[in-house]
Formats: C-alpha cells, sequence, structure tokens
C-alpha cells in the first residue's frame, strides 16, 4: 500500500515496462491513469487491473500531441483533485546508422522521447505546485551513458532526459517536487526482442553483473521507489536498473 490515495500517471502503459509500472503501482493501491497511442492494448492493461482489483482508466493518445495529453490529466485532476504522480515512459528505439538516417527519423525520436517529456510536464506540474507535492520519474537509457552504435538518435535524446531531469529538479525543488530519472539497461521486452536478435540479448547479459535478463518489473519496483515516500531525500538523481552493466 506505498500509494494509498495517490493518483499516477502513466505515459506508453499499453505493454513493456509501462504496463508494468502501470500494474505494480495499482497494486500498491494508487489510481493509474494510462496513457498510450495504442487504444485497445491500453484499454486491455486498464480492464485487467481493475478486475485484479485495482484502480485504473486508460485514455489513448499521442504524447506527441498536448491535446491528446490533456484529457488524462484533466480526468485526473477533475476526479482526485489531484495527480502524485507522473511517469514519462513512452519511448521508441528503432536503430538507423547515422549517415542512413533522416531528419525526420531525428526529429521523430527526440518528439517521442523528450519533447512528449515537455508536453507532459507543463500540463502536470501546475497541479503539483498548487499542493507542493509530486514525484515524477523519467525514463532515460543507459545507452546515454555508454555510447551505442546505430542509435545516435535515441542516445541523443535519452541524454536530453537527463538534462531535462537535472535542470528541472533544480527549478522544482522549492515546490518540493521530486524529479528523477532511470536509466534501463537491457529490459526483455516484446519491442525489444523486434530489434535485438537473442545472440545480441546474450551478449548484452554477458556485461551484466547479475546472470540473468532483466524484465519489466525490475524497473517498475525501481520506479515505485521514486513515485514513494521512500525516497523522499532524493532528486534530480539517475538510477541504472542494468543489473550491473554501467557503474557510475
Ligand atoms: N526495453 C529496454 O531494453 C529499454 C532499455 C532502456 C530504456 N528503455 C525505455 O523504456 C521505455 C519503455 O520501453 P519498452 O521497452 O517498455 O517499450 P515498448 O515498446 O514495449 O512500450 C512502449 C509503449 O509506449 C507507447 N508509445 C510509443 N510511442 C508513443 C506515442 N508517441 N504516444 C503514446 N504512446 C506511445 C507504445 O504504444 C507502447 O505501448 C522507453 O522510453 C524506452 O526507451 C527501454
Amino acid at each position: 500500500m506505498l500509494l494509498k490515495n495517490k493518483t499516477a500517471l502513466v505515459t506508453g502503459a499499453a505493454t513493456g515496462i509501462g504496463e508494468a509500472i502501470a500494474r505494480l503501482f495499482a497494486s500498491e493501491a494508487a489510481r493509474v491513469f494510462l496513457l498510450d497511442r495504442d487504444a485497445a492494448r491500453n484499454r486491455a492493461v486498464a480492464e485487467s487491473i481493475r478486475a485484479a482489483g485495482g484502480w485504473a482508466r486508460d485514455f489513448a493518445g499521442d504524447v506527441r500531441n498536448a491535446v491528446e495529453i490533456a484529457p488524462a490529466v484533466e480526468s485526473a485532476a477533475e476526479q482526485f483533485g489531484q495527480i502524485d504522480i507522473l511517469i514519462n515512459n513512452a519511448g521508441i528505439y528503432p536503430r538507423q546508422p547515422f549517415l542512413e538516417m533522416t531528419e525526420e527519423q531525428w526529429d521523430e525520436m527526440q518528439s517521442v522521447n523528450l519533447k512528449s517529456m515537455f508536453h507532459c510536464l507543463q500540463l502536470v506540474l501546475p497541479h503539483m505546485i498548487a499542493r507542493r507535492a509530486g514525484n515524477i520519474v523519467n525514463i532515460s537509457s543507459v545507452t546515454f551513458l555508454l555510447g551505442m552504435g546505430n542509435m545516435t538518435h535515441y542516445v541523443a535524446s535519452k541524454g536530453g532526459v537527463i538534462g531535462l531531469t537535472r535542470s528541472l529538479a533544480r527549478e522544482m525543488g522549492e515546490h518540493n517536487i521530486h524529479i528523477n530519472c532511470i536509466t534501463p539497461g537491457a529490459i526483455k521486452t516484446e519491442s525489444e526482442a523486434r530489434f535485438v536478435t537473442d545472440e545480441q540479448a546474450k551478449e548484452m547479459m554477458s556485461r551484466q553483473c547479475l546472470g540473468r535478463r532483466l524484465t519489466p518489473l525490475d524497473v517498475a519496483r525501481v520506479c515505485l521507489f521514486l513515485s514513494s515516500e521512500l525516497s523522499d531525500g532524493m532528486t534530480g538523481q539517475c538510477l541504472n536498473v542494468d543489473g550491473g552493466w554501467a557503474m557510475y
């Protein structure tokens, strides 16, 4: 019951890490608003959370567009008078060699992975400032710490997420708003399987200290810590959930 009476908005909640976060938060008694552009899967996750006794409401929307995010934020504020937690998780990670990358591909990556956070934060922060309380977790990637070929547009966007987290933590500290970041390593999700072969996954795992594939729940648990009072003394931080791949 770490999140009892808390209202949380999770982006990219229809599958993978976002789905695990939504499910874990609901099991800790949070009221969870799920936002994803995949309306059908998002609805199925919300229904399954409710079937398990949790509170969940789904919204279909593209995080690149503020008007498609606003209904979820407004609904949470109207229904409960508060938004306590924002998880900026929605993201994409297609590979592309740098010299074959088009300007559109570069812009698309920045728009989904980084500018989306600008939109969500601008909509949610006024509600948090009004109540002098809030926990925000932005999902970056350990690839920013390591560098990763064929992913320059992705790694640049995830570095931007860390810069955004640190600077906004400084700006929002006076309002008692906590803004932290998670840098996941190689997490076994459906999407990862589209881009990473079994051989590549094995190779990445060999760089970890822990000898197992990490799952979305591993990330969700750290997200829960950063969204609860357990991490009240932290802001502007970045936690690696990577099985001991990078050590910074
Ligand atoms: N899986 C990994 O190994 C890994 C590692 C490091 C960081 N991450 C980051 O974690 C986050 C989640 O990754 P995942 O593996 O769970 O991805 P995923 O593809 O499994 O899930 C992402 C979700 O975001 C949604 N989404 C994508 N673009 C959207 C948009 N424009 N508007 C609304 N929803 C959108 C998708 O529909 C999907 O439901 C991403 O930010 C990713 O960069 C993942």
